[in-house]
């Protein structure tokens, strides 16, 4: 029998780390079955979009799709939801091919969140998966960008990654956005948070460079780089918001000179960023700054077939260029689970 799991009942559930553990399992089994997932497949007329995110991890014996729509804008130049539809999350058992479980909205995470705003809690813990495979042990600053929904649980994640990070560099454009970010979020990290009125500022000193923005145009120039860091840019998109119209150019979240100063490039998946020709992969490779081979896939990464960084000296850039299913996957097997464990759920 499958079970039918909501989000409300599920809120505390998963902890963070168990989250990002489960989700780099996913990836593990990417990296060795890489047949058993395909990138999201995206449709779009204007501001309506359907997103589909398929995969199977043959280890963790699920497979299945999570889906979710929205309605959106680019008003002022960044990417802005006006109606969210609630994600969810259809699961087979691999091996024997019953249904496993339909989980009706995201998990809820972050304390901080209530259940109806908890939309994506997974993307900042395959954030937290890359950077935890590149960033330097030592890592003690962070630079983040973004004051938003995912720059309050980027900030969660890295800190989970490396407790070590004592200061969290916050730049957003607006400095009230930088304030009312701090007075939410400080409760929720012992690290200090220091808002910085600069992009570049944010960047200056830091061991990691979390890039959580909403913006369509660069945020962080590669110029402002130094030896030794790390990035991690979370903006993704699909080509139909250029071929419609919405945008003037693909969106960007970094300059070329990001990539030009990379040591090592990995992508959540890089067929991701051919398919949907998302621009600050695709324009680096379309213009010959850097080529489809050299971008690593993080399923390379988690299956521990590449390392993430050779010695503290690189400069690391990890693209989350979109969740894919298999770590959809892996988290949901992980609910279904707890939930069977604690009772949770109607059997269907
Ligand atoms: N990779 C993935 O899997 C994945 C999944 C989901 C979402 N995303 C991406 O995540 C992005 C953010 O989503 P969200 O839900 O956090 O949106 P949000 O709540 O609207 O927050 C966006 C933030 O970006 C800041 N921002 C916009 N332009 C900026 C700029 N030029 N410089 C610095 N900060 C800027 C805004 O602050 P100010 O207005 O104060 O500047 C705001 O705090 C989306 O655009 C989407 O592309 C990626």
């Amino acid at each position: 029998m499958a079970l039918l799991i909501k989000d409300s009942e599920i809120v505390g559930l998963v902890s963070v780390d168990e989250a990002i553990a489960a989700i780099h399992e996913g990836y593990r089994d990417q990296g060795e079955m890489p047949a058993f997932s395909a990138p999201r497949l995206r449709i779009q007329h204007q501001d309506r979009r359907l997103s589909v995110h398929t995969g199977g991890c043959h280890q963790l014996g699920v497979s299945g799709a999570f889906l979710h729509a929205e309605r959106f804008t680019y008003l002022g130049g960044a990417q802005q939801y006006t109606h969210i539809g609630k994600r969810v999350y259809v699961t087979y058992n691999c091996d024997t091919a019953e249904l496993m479980a339909l989980i009706v909205g995201s998990p809820s995470l972050f304390s901080f969140e209530t259940v109806d705003e908890a939309m994506g809690t997974e993307t900042p813990c395959t954030s937290a998966v890359g950077t935890d495979l590149m960033a330097r042990q030592n890592a003690r600053i962070l630079g983040l960008y973004g004051t938003g929904r995912q720059a309050r649980r980027h900030l969660v994640t890295m800190c989970a990654i490396r407790p070590a990070i004592d200061e969290v560099r916050i730049y957003s454009r607006s400095n009230q956005n930088r304030a009312a970010f701090v007075d939410r979020m400080q409760p929720h990290v012992s690290a200090r948070l220091v808002v910085v009125d600069t992009a570049e500022a944010a960047a200056r000193g830091a061991d990691i460079i979390c890039l959580a923005t909403g913006s369509n145009t660069p945020v962080l120039h590669g110029e402002w780089l130094v030896p030794g860091q790390h990035v991690t840019s979370i903006v993704g998109s699909n080509k139909a918001v250029f071929q419609q119209g919405l945008v003037a150019e693909p969106r960007r979240e970094f300059d070329d000179e990001v990539i030009r100063r990379s040591n090592r490039i990995v992508a959540t998946l890089k067929d991701q960023a051919i398919q949907d020709e998302q621009g600050d992969l695709f324009q680096p490779v379309h213009n010959g700054l850097t080529s489809w081979d050299a971008i690593i896939d993080l399923g390379q990464l988690a299956s521990g077939k590449i390392m993430g960084r050779e010695n503290d000296r690189e400069i690391t850039l990890f693209k989350q260029n979109s969740d894919q299913g298999v770590g959809y996957m892996a988290l949901a097997n992980l609910i279904v689970k707890k939930a069977r464990a604690a009772g949770i759920g109607i059997e269907i």
